[in-house]
């Protein structure tokens, strides 16, 4: 697959999946593989605390304002990653504004209405923040949306609940708002999801089902499948580190040798149960598949968001 292709057959990704499997961490890879091919990438974040800001070494949380997180990334200087966050608040305010109801709008929003409102009506809030990235899709200045979508089981409410709206509503402005927004993830011109789990059992159950839901519920585009955190194989995890030590002409005390031991026993075992994870998947999920390195660094900065961004696009070419 060509990854400038791959960047610009939508111009909205989801990036979904269980909490704590990389979602974050893709979604800044994809933005910045964007960027390396020229293209302006917009990096939606709805918690305004994914870290995303780090990852570019942006230390500061993302507001309601878009910042620039890099820029010049391609050929000829061209490519840049923005990023902003969008509360179903923020959302909420936008929406009311757009409506003529500017003035009340921010008073009604701090005043906790929205919390009322949601408890009455699930997947309001869901509506509002996908209402908005709809129009960033149709409208925003920007070549590609990549949308960081909320953590834990929530993914599948978050992009089913306005198909349940649609269905609900008889009319009105709910109605209008969750049909364009199963008319947006419906549409595989416009929309794809991009599943993110880690080759380990819970999490390749937990996306095989996600998967299987998406489709069947909102008729959405699922996109390759991440999978992240992937050790690089290693080979000679059997060999006695002692000889290894020896024929190397190095020194080791008997303590190094039990804990090169361990280490390797460690990473052998570590290695068998992933691919027994990773063809798991394969059987179980007939999606195109790109695997990300487990990096072993203390955290995800430029650099390492490089390393992603590069081994992401590699992945996309080879399918
Ligand atoms: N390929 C990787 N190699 C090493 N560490 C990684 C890798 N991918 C993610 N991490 C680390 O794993 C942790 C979780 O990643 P991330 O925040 O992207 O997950 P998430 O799915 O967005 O989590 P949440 O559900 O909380 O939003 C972070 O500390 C991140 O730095
Ligand atoms: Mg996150």
């Amino acid at each position: 697959m060509d990854v400038s292709q791959f960047c610009s057959s939508t111009r909205l990704i989801i990036v979904a999946g269980k909490g704590g499997v990389g979602k974050t961490t893709v979604t800044a890879a994809i933005a910045s593989m964007a960027a390396a091919e020229g293209l302006t990438s917009l990096i939606v974040e709805v918690d305004g605390k994914s870290g995303v800001g780090a990852m570019f070494g942006q230390a500061e949380p993302l507001t309601y304002d878009e910042v620039v997180l890099a820029d010049g990334c391609g050929p000829g200087g061209v490519g840049q990653v923005r990023a902003r966050a969008l509360t179903p608040d923020d959302a909420l305010v936008e929406y009311l504004y757009d409506h003529g109801m500017g003035r009340v709008s921010r008073r009604l929003a701090s005043s906790g209405a929205l919390d009322v409102v949601a408890t009455a009506v699930p997947g309001i809030k869901d509506i509002l923040v996908l209402g908005k990235v709809k129009q960033l899709e149709r409208e925003g200045p920007v070549d590609l949306v990549v949308l960081d979508a909320p953590a834990a089981g929530h993914a599948v409410t978050f992009l089913t609940s306005a198909r349940a709206l649609a269905d609900a509503a008889r009319a009105g402005p709910i109605r209008v708002q969750a049909e364009a927004v199963v008319e947006l993830l419906s549409d595989a011109r416009r929309c794809q999801v991009i599943l993110v789990t880690l080759p380990e059992e819970t999490p390749v159950n937990e996306v095989v089902e996600t998967a299987y839901r998406l489709e069947d519920t909102v008729g959405i585009k699922l996109g390759p499948l991440v999978v992240n955190g992937v050790y690089p194989q290693l080979a000679g995890l059997g060999e006695d580190p002692e000889s290894v030590a020896e024929r190397a002409g190095v020194d080791v005390t008997s303590g190094q040798v039990s804990a090169l031991r361990a280490a390797a026993d460690f990473r052998h075992r570590r290695q068998e149960l992933q691919q027994r994870q990773l063809e798991r998947l394969g059987e179980r999920l007939p999606l195109d598949r790109v695997e990300l390195p487990f990096l072993f660094t203390a955290e995800i900065g430029p650099p390492e968001t490089q390393v992603l961004a590069g081994a992401l696009a590699t992945g996309l070419r080879a399918l």
